[in-house]
């Protein structure tokens, strides 16, 4: 039995587990795949009693995702520009690498729910952790991005980032009326978990604009109830993002591609 984990805190309200346990027995993998507590200040150590005790791969979660792109002993692309990593690969040789696979997740959510990214307008509203994360593969899948952000420095940061990837600019929240009409408006703040809200300008959102929340619960997120009350096109929450970036994990454990949609109904299922 191959044993794999994820790190987090706090960690008892990962689905990691359960989605990881159902992509095995779809896909009849003998994993383990168990959720640990890690102290905010003892992560390194957490980690290296696991791989002592045989784990080959990890998952990490927040707060970890930074530190576990400083232990890791070597990186890929995606990883180095999001500065951050969730999936973490014993090789046979014994070090570690690190990827970042929320990214590829929210990717395969939006073209699940949205259809093709390809020349199409993508707001980005955020500029933290999980919007870096995000950048380079939205650009690769040839969508065209403006960051805005509480903070708009945080926003040009980024976008010079990722200028030589594709096309990405900053917007200040003030100037964004004038930019109306995006294909999709995706909301990568933390601001609806605390049940505040960014204040955008309803005029961003046009007759054929859909709107994701990178966060999501049993209710309609509140970025969600927002966006359609703006006449949002269709909305989807972040559960088919969670799922895909655990996918894209377990693809590069496993080498296998377990279907996340059976995953997804039942994760729902379980939600509410
Ligand atoms: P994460 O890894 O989830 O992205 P983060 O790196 O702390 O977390 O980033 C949080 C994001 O949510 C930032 O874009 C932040 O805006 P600032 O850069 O201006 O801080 C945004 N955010 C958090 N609370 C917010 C609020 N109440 N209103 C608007 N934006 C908020």
């Amino acid at each position: 039995t191959a044993k794999y984990a994820v790190f987090g805190n706090p960690i008892a309200q990962s689905k990691s587990p359960f989605i990881h346990g159902d992509f095995a027995k779809q896909t009849g993998q003998d994993i383990s795949y168990q959720a640990i507590f890690a102290e905010v200040d003892a992560f390194p150590e957490a980690l290296a009693e696991f791989w002592q005790q045989g784990g080959v791969g990890a998952n990490v979660t927040a707060p970890f995702k930074q530190q576990a792109f400083e232990l890791s002993d070597e990186l890929s692309e995606l990883a180095k520009l999001s500065g951050a990593v969730n999936t973490l690969i014993r090789l046979d040789n014994g070090r570690v690498r690190g990827d970042n696979t929320d990214g590829v997740g929210l990717v395969t959510d939006l073209e699940a729910h949205f259809g093709e990214l390809n020349g199409r307008s993508v707001l980005l509203v955020g500029a933290g952790g999980a919007a870096r994360g995000c950048i380079k593969p939205l650009l690769d899948a040839g969508a065209q991005i403006v960051i805005c952000n509480r903070t708009h420095a945080k926003a040009q940061s980024l976008a010079e980032l990722f200028a030589d990837y594709g096309e990405v600019k900053a917007v200040a929240i003030d100037d964004l009326a004038d930019n109306a009409g995006y294909d999709i408006v995706i909301n990568s703040t933390s601001a609806g978990l605390a049940g505040g809200l960014i204040a955008l300008p309803s005029s961003i959102i046009g007759k054929q604009t859909h709107c994701y929340d990178m966060t999501y619960s049993a209710e309609q997120t509140v970025f969600n109830q927002w966006a359609q009350q703006a006449g949002a096109k269709k909305v989807a929450d972040g559960l088919g993002m969670l799922v895909g970036q655990a996918a894209q994990s377990f693809y590069l454990w496993r080498a296998v591609k377990p279907d996340v949609s059976v995953t997804m109904a039942k994760l729902r299922e379980l939600l509410s």
